[in-house]
């Protein structure tokens, strides 16, 4: 699948831009601060349905504007899909699929598949859980819509609960109602739970095989999805040692006012030849492998969805070495790629087949060759 055009009104520091792109290569290059990651976020938007970089859909409207428009003209190998957004202040968001306005956005996503690379991803081994867990749920929630919409109704019990946690001391007649929050909870998280697995244990098989080929065999990578759960059991089971958790752990939630167990607290371990490379790997391992893991999520959606995503590529290129850096653009093959960088100094462009390039200044792109 490609993006042919991409078309801005107000959107971050674009007032109006239209760029039809290359099915290949597309390399942006201009100095910091004039919009390259902008014209990758907005792609990202279109895939997902929000920005890789904030939460709040106003940041993305031009200041002391009403309104963001974003469209997307977009080719797959059963036809051609058009995406458009109206983003507007009071936070309210307006799609449109070929021209028909949609309400659900489960009947948009999966329209467009994208997987986003930037310097953050390079440390996604060395950063916190919370950063994993993104990882996966950005993935998870692009090919299975439904994990999307189970993943907003968790987040939301979650909060729910916290909030009944905070407060049952002043109104204790509050403990049944969190039996039903507790009861809600376990029921999404167990979902969550063996989604996520399931992704893993084919992204560990993956990875391990990009990971040999990265290291010329000399590496073996495993990734595990770590849970306080077990998680080789069946949904429902998984559910009820999640009641069990909350059960028992209740006096340590309340006390602590917030939900101490459940999926919003799960890891990825990732082992280099049987050794936690978290704690003990070098650099250069814990990049090798955040690579391995991110060309994994590549074959994932190929496999899953039957075609490539697009590859959003945001000043990585210039964080790799050679040999990585090799690496990567072989495995780009049929892949629309969108490079951004400040110098086309940092890689050596020759070696891209067909591609266009543009320069990015001031929210203004003019296209170079
Ligand atoms: N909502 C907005 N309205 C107008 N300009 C914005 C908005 N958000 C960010 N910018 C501007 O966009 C620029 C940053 O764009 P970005 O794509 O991140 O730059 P880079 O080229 O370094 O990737 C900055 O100049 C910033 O002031
Ligand atoms: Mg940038």
């Amino acid at each position: 699948m490609h993006v042919d055009i991409l078309e801005l009104l107000n959107f971050r520091n674009y007032q109006k831009l239209e760029l039809k792109l290359n099915d290949k290569i597309n390399i942006f290059v201009g100095e910091n601060a004039q919009g390259k990651t902008n014209i990758l976020e907005a792609i990202y938007f279109l895939s997902s349905l929000k920005s890789h970089r904030t939460s709040r859909d106003k940041e993305l409207i031009y200041w002391n504007k009403e309104k963001a428009y974003i469209k997307g003209e977009i080719s797959k190998n059963l036809g051609q899909y058009k995406i458009e957004f109206l983003l507007d202040i009071n936070g309210k968001k307006m799609m449109k699929l070929n021209g028909i306005g949609v309400s659900k956005s489960s009947e948009i996503l999966g329209t467009l598949n994208s997987v986003v690379f930037s310097p953050e991803d390079l440390r996604l081994i060395k950063d916190g859980p919370a950063q994993r867990r993104k990882f996966i749920d950005n993935e998870l929630c692009q090919i299975r819509p439904k994990y999307h919409y189970i993943l907003g109704q968790y987040n939301k019990v979650l909060m729910q609960r916290n909030n009944i946690l905070k407060s049952i001391y002043s109104s204790p007649s509050l403990k049944t109602t969190l039996e039903v929050f507790s009861e809600q909870l376990a029921e999404y998280g167990s979902i969550i739970i063996q989604n996520r697995v399931e992704f893993i244990k084919k992204l560990s098989l993956i990875a391990r095989l990009i990971h040999r080929k990265i290291t010329d065999g000399k590496e073996e990578l495993e990734v595990i999805y770590k849970s306080d759960v077990n998680t080789n059991l069946s949904q429902n089971n998984i559910k009820q040692e999640l009641i069990n958790y909350y059960t028992n752990g209740i006096d340590e939630d309340i006390k602590k006012g917030f939900t101490l167990k459940g999926p919003h607290k799960d890891d990825l371990i990732i082992y280099i030849n049987g050794i936690d490379v978290r704690n003990f790997g070098s650099q250069g391992q814990q990049r090798t492998a955040a690579l391995s893991l991110k060309l994994s999520e590549l074959e994932i959606i190929k496999s899953e969805v039957g075609e490539y995503p697009v590859l959003l590529l945001d000043d990585v290129l210039s964080e790799l070495d050679p040999n990585r850096q090799f690496f990567l653009l072989n495995s780009l093959k049929d892949i629309q790629t969108i490079i951004t960088c400040t110098s086309t100094r940092d890689i050596d462009i020759k070696k891209f087949g067909e591609k266009s390039v543009f320069e990015v200044k001031k929210g203004t792109v003019v296209r170079l060759e």
